[in-house]
């Protein structure tokens, strides 16, 4: 098992062990020592995570989900019972809290002070909690480089709400997934369901939708699509068939 991990200011990779002909391509389209950057953003549910996985892994890039930042961060706080209207106090916990990632084929796993607590983040609580802290500034700015950080050969696929826009604002390609509210809903119901965990739906789709606003309608990095991002709708659209159009935008091998 391969694992890294981001310290305060650390950096760290994930790469999955397939490597595609795409690498070769891409960095001879990139003869600069610059990694090249896929970067996929997208609200909850619209599949980024599964997506960009699945790509970094046929391409042999490194891996870097930052919303998992903002929800270890997340956990941290409420492990150390800090109040959330209290942002110095979560300024610091940000700067104090170790995030390391563990490949563990099919999940991510996530280490937060070195601790596996990958079950809580993945809660929904926990990404509301996230949502909540990802709006202060001061902590946006505390986990920039250490997202960038994750920028190294033979290349990054980057998954969260800003990584086309601010944090790899150079990036090569730029995907912006989208899905109804109600389909997102319905796959996070499921998801949950298959783990046994019981969820209203009602309930379900009115969070994702107040996640989206919020994460919209902050004043800092909100979410939205990068200029020169191409977008996809994967409503009614499978896993495998997002990740072949998206697969379909990076340039095709030379005959
Ligand atoms: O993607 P995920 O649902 O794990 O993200 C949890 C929360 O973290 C999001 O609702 C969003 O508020 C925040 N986030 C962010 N910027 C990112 C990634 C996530 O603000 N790049």
């Amino acid at each position: 098992m391969q694992k890294a991990s981001v310290g305060a200011g650390g950096a760290g990779s994930w790469s999955g062990a397939v490597v595609d002909p795409h690498n070769a391509r891409m960095n001879n389209e990139n003869p600069s020592s610059i990694p090249p950057v896929l970067t996929i953003d997208g609200p909850s549910g619209s599949g980024k995570g599964t997506v960009s996985r699945m790509v970094a892994q046929r391409l042999g890039w490194h891996y870097l989900d930052s919303g998992a930042m903002y929800r270890a961060v997340g956990v941290a706080a409420g492990w150390a019972n800090l109040d959330l209207a209290d942002p110095a106090a979560l300024v610091r916990c940000t700067f104090d809290t170790q995030i390391g990632f563990v490949e563990d084929t099919p999940e991510l796993r996530v280490l937060v002070n070195g601790v596996d607590a990958t079950d809580e983040l993945r809660l929904e609580t926990t990404g509301a909690l996230a949502s909540a802290i990802a709006a202060i500034p001061e902590v946006r700015a505390a986990l920039k480089e250490r997202q960038r950080a994750f920028r190294e050969l033979p290349g990054l696929v980057a998954d969260g709400r800003d990584m086309g826009t601010v944090i790899f604002p150079d990036a090569s390609y730029k995907v912006f997934l989208t899905a109804s509210a109600e389909e997102r809903a319905q796959r996070r119901h499921k998801q949950l369901k298959d783990k046994g965990v019981s969820v209203n739906f009602d309930d379900l789709l009115r969070e994702i939708m107040a996640r989206d606003a919020r994460d919209a309608q902050r004043t800092v990095a909100p979410l939205k699509p990068a200029d020169d991002a191409v977008l996809i709708d994967t409503t009614g659209i499978g896993i495998d068939d997002v990740v072949a159009r998206v697969m379909d935008l990076l340039p095709v091998p030379a005959a």
